[in-house]
């Protein structure tokens, strides 16, 4: 049976509080429908229609660049008067249809594998799970058989209903043609005046096709509505991420301290020591380290690198085996060669440095001017002395050295020195007089 998969994501998420569509917030550095697009993906489903508002330009371009089609929702009328805006768009899909919501950044292709599992039991199925807190989730009510009898939503439920711990994760998945025959049916009756999704169960139940409900854990399926279930969902992501780089062999001795992305790769036998934080396009090689309090981001760093402690890594740092990156050393689009070293102060950015240059502390790469950024070239084995600032475009050749204190403008031959500085002079006993004449003074 083919499979599409509708992602609801037109809401206003204004409990967010913010001019960001709720949706567009990120979790472990990826959009929360990036997530759920990367699930359903994962689980197979290659065809998606992203449901937005008419006002949901930023979601629509996103959905568009990710390879989803997209449907929009001209009024919020409700989850289920979402999801029947998608119909346009699937008029020629018989197949089997999953429904996600945009705001469940933890969903994997593994609970939506089971949801499409319980589906091909009775035709129709929906994910639920029993929450620790079940907050303003919906609750599922299941009848005396066990089967699911209705979901009654948080508003509209009574208080005896309300102490049911079964919830409703919004992960549905219908054949696709019964489903948008039900959601033409959905009425908006209830305490938000909205088309509820929740009531397809039961329009289902009354023509004879039950509703299977596949168990799963909550986490995977934990709803985002407000900043704060923003910061609690990025805690639940961040240990997961963390438990899979340990089982993956990363040494990590305060792994709760190591923020990931959701992208994030590293080989096994690295070592990431406590408060590393990792933005999104990194990878690691087996056996690097990446030492405290350093920022990593679209960055690669070879085998046996050692990066920190206070590093920061930018987009397009490119660090080779062996290289050592130190403190306060800031690459951004810079190739560092194997071998080579920064070990302190030094700003690195549109550069190449060969292998095994070593590059002292306090180097600047001067490489804007305002308008463009231009390229500076270390080559191997060469010698920057401290607080050299070398003004781009310029080269200094393998083996050179630049003296201490130099302003690099022009190129730098290889295996040649080059100072530029003003030249030292010195007053013999200037200091001592200069201190007898205040100490008078003073008196
Ligand atoms: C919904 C479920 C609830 C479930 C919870 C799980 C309904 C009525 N309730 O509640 O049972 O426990 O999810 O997280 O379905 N949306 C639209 N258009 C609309 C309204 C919503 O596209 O008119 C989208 C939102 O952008 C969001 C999703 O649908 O991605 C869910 O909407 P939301 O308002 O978050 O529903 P919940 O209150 O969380
Ligand atoms: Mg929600």
């Amino acid at each position: 049976m083919s499979k599409a998969a509708i992602i609801l994501a037109a809401g206003a998420g204004t409990r967010m509080k913010s001019a960001l569509p709720k949706v567009l917030h990120k979790v472990a550095g990826l959009s929360m429908l990036g997530h759920a697009i990367r699930a359903l993906r994962g689980a197979g489903i290659a065809r998606i229609v992203v449901v937005t508002s008419a006002a949901g330009e930023a979601v629509r371009a996103y959905a568009a660049s990710e390879g989803c089609e997209t449907a929009i929702q001209q009024e919020q009328l409700g989850t289920g008067h979402a999801a029947a805006a998608a119909k346009e768009a699937l008029g020629d899909f018989d197949g089997t249809l999953v429904i996600a919501s945009g705001d469940v950044p933890l969903i994997t292709p593994a609970v939506i594998a089971q949801v499409l599992a319980a589906q091909e039991k009775t035709g129709l199925a929906l994910a639920a799970f029993q929450a620790a807190d079940p907050g303003a989730y919906g609750r599922v009510l299941t009848g005396p058989d066990g089967l699911l009898d209705r979901i009654v939503e948080f508003k509209d439920a009574s208080d005896a209903e309300r102490e049911v711990r079964l919830c409703n994760a919004g992960l549905y998945a219908a054949e696709a043609r019964k489903f948008f025959a039900w959601a033409a049916r959905l009425n908006n009756r209830n305490a938000q005046g909205e088309y509820y999704l929740t009531d397809i169960p039961a329009l289902a139940k009354a023509e004879g096709v039950a509703c299977a409900i596949a168990l799963t854990e909550e986490a995977a399926l934990t709803g985002v509505n407000s900043r704060a279930e923003l910061a609690a969902a990025e805690a639940l992501m961040q240990v997961r991420l963390r438990r899979r780089f340990l089982d993956a062999g990363v040494g990590m001795t305060a792994p709760e301290t190591v923020y990931f992305s959701y992208d994030t790769e590293i080989g096994a036998d690295a070592r990431i020591e406590p408060f590393v934080v990792f933005g999104p396009g990194v990878t690691v090689a087996e056996g690097a380290v990446i030492r405290a309090f350093s920022h990593v981001e679209g960055a690669a760093i070879a085998a046996g690198a050692v990066i920190g402690p206070y590093a920061r890594l930018r987009p397009g740092a490119e660090i080779g085996e062996d290289a050592h990156i130190g403190n306060f050393v800031e690459v951004k689009n810079a190739r560092i060669g194997p071998g080579a070293k920064a070990n302190h102060l030094t700003y690195l950015g549109d550069a190449t440095v060969g292998p095994k240059a070593n590059i002292g502390a306090g180097t600047i790469t001067c490489n804007y001017d305002g308008f463009t950024k231009a390229h500076t070239q270390i080559g191997a084995g060469a010698f920057i002395g401290s607080d050299t600032s070398l003004v781009a475009p310029v080269k200094v050749g393998d083996g050179a050295i630049t003296a201490a204190g130099s302003v690099i403008t022009s190129d730098v031959e290889a295996d040649a020195l080059a100072i530029a500085r003003g030249q030292q002079t010195q007053k013999r006993g200037w200091a001592a007089a200069f201190r007898a004449a205040r100490k008078t003074e003073k008196k």
